[in-house]
């Protein structure tokens, strides 16, 4: 079969990795791609969101099923506007239908859902800029840190966490006068909840789901979690605190309540659930949840999954995912990002990337690249390359990544050195 999968980054350069390992696969393409990816698969040069390109693709180069890597194209309704194409309408969307992506796209959707289906998460109120002062009164009756949430997609960015009153009620009021545009015209005020963050992913077709290796990432710039912000600095799969007992409360309380309850709502789910939880005494919470896999989570579950991945996403489409083997390698993964120097804030692209090919027993995975007219590899955006290994344990997986991960130079380049040291 013919694959399309959509998006550019480190998730989507791993997928396209353990994609194009199955058998099943004639032919791989990736829109747009990076560098990496056009090593593996034909990049194709649209943007996953331009849907009337995807649909063309679709069919001019006889495409059996369509893989959607970033929540962008998920949240705007890829998999409705296939459905109700009926020149593309055959074709399955590996995805949630725009109903089900709401659980990304609104956090305050998302909250009311674990609400309605008694799934574990943070207290909350949702305020708008007509309630301002209601919204004051609650940041009140909570203990600090205090924690807001743009309710709208902001590109990881619309989660502040403050120290004091003060400024949650000054945050508060610029994030409803529009510090996230549109997206922070509501905000999700929750209470803090102290614990050890853990990615849990599943494949679902609607009914039946298949549990993923779980991953920790690392989102701050800093070593010993300091600093911005980013998009994910590396990670580490298995997490030691996710043993079967923790994982059986998360598949118990979070997992199956989720996926009955959007079958319950009559919400068109098949594709990805990645479930950010907290580990809070030894209970699992809901942080939040996102429609598709995480970055960079994905460029260590992919090394972990030995079966064929094709197979269990065309369970997705068909709906007997229970009928398909899920056989996950024992061996620990990890991943370190190399970033550009100035990431998360201002940096500078187009600097040469050399050393790739010195890179020995490790998996390369292109984050932001670009592959020039000369045929060399540039940086192309903040976060460059994931150096991902396999291990006895995570600390011999990472020895091994931090070790290759030297070989690659470009300028600016950066990367944390304690990756998995807090577990
Ligand atoms: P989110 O975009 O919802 O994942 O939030 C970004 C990050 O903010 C999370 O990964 C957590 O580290 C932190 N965070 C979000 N909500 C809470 C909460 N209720 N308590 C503590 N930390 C939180
Ligand atoms: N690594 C977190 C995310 O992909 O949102």
């Amino acid at each position: 079969m013919n694959i399309l999968l959509l998006g550019s980054g480190g998730r989507e350069h791993a997928l396209a990795w353990k994609i194009s390992q199955s058998p099943r696969v004639s032919h791989l393409y990736v829109a747009p791609g990076n560098a990496g990816t056009a090593g593996i698969a034909t990049n194709l040069s649209f943007k996953a969101d331009d849907f009337a390109a995807v649909k063309q693709a679709v069919l001019d180069c006889h495409i059996d099923m369509v893989v959607v890597g970033p929540e962008d194209p998920l949240v705007k309704g890829i998999y409705d506007y296939f459905r109700d194409d009926a020149e593309v309408s055959s074709i399955p969307v590996i995805g949630p239908s725009k109903a089900g992506a709401v659980l990304e796209g609104s956090k305050d959707f998302a909250k009311g859902f674990m609400q309605r289906h008694g799934i574990p998460t943070a207290a909350y109120q949702t305020f708008d800029g007509d309630h301002l002062a209601d919204g004051l009164a609650f940041l009140e009756t909570l203990k600090p840190p205090y924690v807001l949430k743009a309710d709208g997609l902001c590109a990881g960015k619309g989660v502040l966490i403050l120290p004091t009153l003060e400024e949650a009620r000054e945050e508060l009021k610029e994030m409803l006068d529009g510090m996230f545009g549109n997206a922070s015209s509501r905000v999700v005020i929750e209470e803090f909840l102290s614990g050890i963050e853990c990615s849990v992913f599943v494949l679902t077709d609607g009914r039946h789901y298949k549990i993923l290796p779980e991953a920790k990432d690392y989102k701050r710039i800093g070593e010993g979690d300091t600093g911005l912000n980013t998009g994910g600095m590396g990670s580490v799969s298995p997490v030691p605190f996710a043993d079967a007992a923790w994982m059986q409360k998360v598949e118990d309380r979070i997992i199956r309540p989720t996926v009955e309850g959007l079958a319950a709502e009559g919400i068109d789910y098949k594709g990805f659930i990645f479930f950010g939880l907290i580990n809070c005494g030894g209970d699992p919470k809901v942080i939040e949840y996102n429609c598709r896999m995480g970055d960079p989570e994905t460029e260590t579950v992919m090394l972990r999954i030995k079966s064929d991945f094709v197979d269990l996403l065309e369970g997705v489409a068909c709906g007997d995912l229970d009928q398909r083997p899920l056989e996950t390698d024992p061996r620990a993964a990890v991943c370190v990002m190399l970033v550009s120097g100035g990431y998360p804030g201002s940096y500078k692209k187009g600097f040469t990337i050399s050393g790739i090919d010195s890179v020995e027993g490790s998996v390369v995975f292109h984050a932001g690249t670009v592959l020039n007219a000369d045929g060399r590899v540039a940086t192309a955006g903040g976060r460059v390359i994931a150096v991902s290994s396999y291990g006895h344990d995570k600390n011999e997986a990472l020895a091994h990544s931090f070790s290759e991960a030297q070989k690659i130079q470009f300028e600016g380049r950066y990367f944390r050195r304690d990756i998995g040291a807090d577990l």
